[in-house]
């Protein structure tokens, strides 16, 4: 590092001091995004720590992904991590104070309170939570398939309405129209967009090779398919839109452990190659940490945003990797923990 540049870090006076040494937390990361984001814009903060791979790896990956400009300075053993919050303006997506209650015939449920969310351009969100906290709802209401009770939500600034190209579902079961080929499934929105035959066929093959489709199930209808290849096709079909936000919920649940396991390695590089913004719902801990640059977990009556984990692992990402099984296990803990209390609760409301 040139000493020009420790000095320009030295003459901003750091804003606050933290000292990991002292971070209980599981990931000393979480207690430097939760500092950065009390801190204002511009604002320098200095974390001191012991743990060489947090000061030389994990932290400048965090700053890296956020744009943040950082210096590392070593000092008698202990790293200086010199972080600077200069926030990216741009938001490719924004949950503002969302909530939905529904009327059931057994009176109202509030599936979500006050869910608030930011999703940079381009990052992996995994969402996880136990059944009935809200997952979907969140999907669709982004989606635009139903609207908050309150609250808003903002799609590259714009309020999202209802449906459009530019978030696109991928569900557990496809949802592929069974009358139609592979290639007509994967081109059927292109067709809806009057694309012309020629170039909509060239894109279906494109995107069929993208999630690695082998070509002589191109022509075959959706029952003479494995589940695990629907799911390549219900992603082509997709992505053939080149949608800007891509939701998923639960696509991989109903496959097998190899299969799965396929997919989110070809996932993992689609990801890389094509720069999607995506939110991925699963039950699986592992499959959130394999994929997510964040991991939100949701807890339920009223569904709400519990805590996030930020997973700064290198890339790619494969399950019984020892930083990938401490991730996971944090975060299971942890919903294992809010299952514990919300028995509690239950418990003591009935005695
Ligand atoms: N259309 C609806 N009408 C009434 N209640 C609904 C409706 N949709 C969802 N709910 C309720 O809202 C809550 C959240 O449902 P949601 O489907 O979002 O949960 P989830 O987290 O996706 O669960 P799972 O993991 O089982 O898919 C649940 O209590 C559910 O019963
Ligand atoms: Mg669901």
């Amino acid at each position: 590092m040139h000493l020009e540049e420790v000095r320009k870090f030295d003459s901003l006076k750091p804003e606050r001091v933290i000292d990991l040494r002292e971070a209980i937390c599981p990931h000393p990361l979480n207690v430097i995004r939760d500092t950065i984001r009390e801190l204002g814009d511009d604002a320098v903060l200095l974390a001191i720590s012991d743990h060489e791979p947090t000061a030389l790896e994990n932290a400048p990956r965090f700053c890296e992904r956020r744009g943040y400009p950082y210096r590392v300075i070593e000092q008698e053993g202990l790293w200086n991590i010199f972080i600077q919050k200069i926030e990216k303006k741009e938001a490719r997506l924004r949950v503002e104070s969302v909530s939905k209650v529904f009327s059931a015939r057994d009176g109202k449920v509030s599936a979500l309170s006050d869910i608030n969310l930011t999703i940079r351009d381009g990052e992996f969100v995994s969402i996880v939570g136990s059944s009935g906290c809200g997952k979907s709802t969140l999907l669709n209401l982004i989606a635009g398939l139903d609207k908050p009770t309150s609250g808003r939500i903002l799609a590259d600034g714009k309020r999202v309405e209802g449906p459009g190209a530019d978030r696109v579902v991928v569900f557990q079961e496809g949802a592929l129209f069974p009358w139609l080929t592979v290639v007509e499934n994967v081109e059927f929105g292109l067709k809806l967009r009057r694309v012309a035959h020629k170039i909509r066929r060239e894109l279906a093959y494109d995107y069929l090779k993208l999630v690695g489709l082998d070509d002589k199930f191109h022509n075959s209808y959706i029952h003479q398919l494995s589940g695990g290849m629907k799911q390549r096709v219900a992603l082509a079909r997709a992505l053939v839109m080149e949608p800007s936000i891509l939701l998923m919920d639960e696509p991989f649940a109903a496959l097998d452990i190899q299969t799965r396991e396929s997919l989110q390695e070809e996932l993992q590089r689609i990801w890389v190659e094509s720069h999607k913004t995506i939110i991925f719902v699963t039950h699986n801990v592992e499959e959130a940490v394999i994929l997510g640059d964040r991991v939100l977990v949701f807890t339920k009556n009223p569904g709400r945003i519990k805590s996030e984990h930020d997973i700064e692992i290198a890339r790619p990402r494969k399950p019984g990797n020892p930083e990938v099984f401490l991730n996971t296990k944090w975060i299971t803990d942890e919903i294992r923990e809010d299952g514990e209390d919300a028995e509690a609760g239950i418990r003591e409301a009935a005695g």
